[in-house]
């Protein structure tokens, strides 16, 4: 199993977190970074991170760290492990990071994520590690909730 260390991007690692892509077959499924980190300006609730291995940034996600206005939800706004990486626990290790990290904040901690309907491979995933499918389609995706109460 994959361990990793979630850091905020700044002007330092920026440009490392420009570099990371997913698989061409992939990119349907998840914006590009820099689509992510222009989407991050935009929101202030949500903050960019780099997904590190030791030293090496291997992925990247925006979160909430705040919880959305709108409803309340923490979002896992984006999710990406670079396709030189998958396969390795990283994604898996990112998420319960993330997870460990709003467990922190006062209870009930609501998280929400979505995915491309038939990305079936997070799916099972998020579902793996503890996320249950509302049933809601948002903006053409399948939403899922983990809901921590204490
Ligand atoms: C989804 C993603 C983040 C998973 O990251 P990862 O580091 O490759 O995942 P892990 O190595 O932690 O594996 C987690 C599970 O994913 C599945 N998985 C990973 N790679 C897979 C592959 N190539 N084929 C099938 N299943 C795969 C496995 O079920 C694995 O579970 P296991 O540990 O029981 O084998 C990564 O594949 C990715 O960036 N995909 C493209 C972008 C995307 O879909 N983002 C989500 C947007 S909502």
């Amino acid at each position: 199993m994959g361990v990793v260390i979630l850091k905020p991007i700044t002007v330092e690692n920026q440009e490392a977190c420009l570099e990371l892509t997913v698989r061409e077959d992939q990119k349907r499924f998840v914006a590009s970074n820099s689509d992510s980190l222009k989407k991050a300006m935009e929101e202030p609730s949500s903050k960019p991170h780099g997904i590190y291995a030791g030293d090496v940034m291997v992925g990247f996600t925006l979160f909430d760290l705040e919880p959305y206005p709108n409803d309340g939800f923490y979002w896992i706004v984006r999710f990406m492990i670079d396709e030189r990486f998958q396969g390795k626990g990283y994604g898996r290790a990112a998420l319960i990071e993330i997870i460990n990290m709003l467990k922190l904040k006062q209870a009930p901690v609501k998280i929400r994520i979505s995915h491309v309907p038939d990305n079936i491979v997070v799916n099972k995933l998020y579902k793996e590690i503890g996320f249950i499918e509302t049933g809601e389609i948002i903006g053409g995706e399948t939403v899922l909730d983990l809901i921590i109460t204490a």
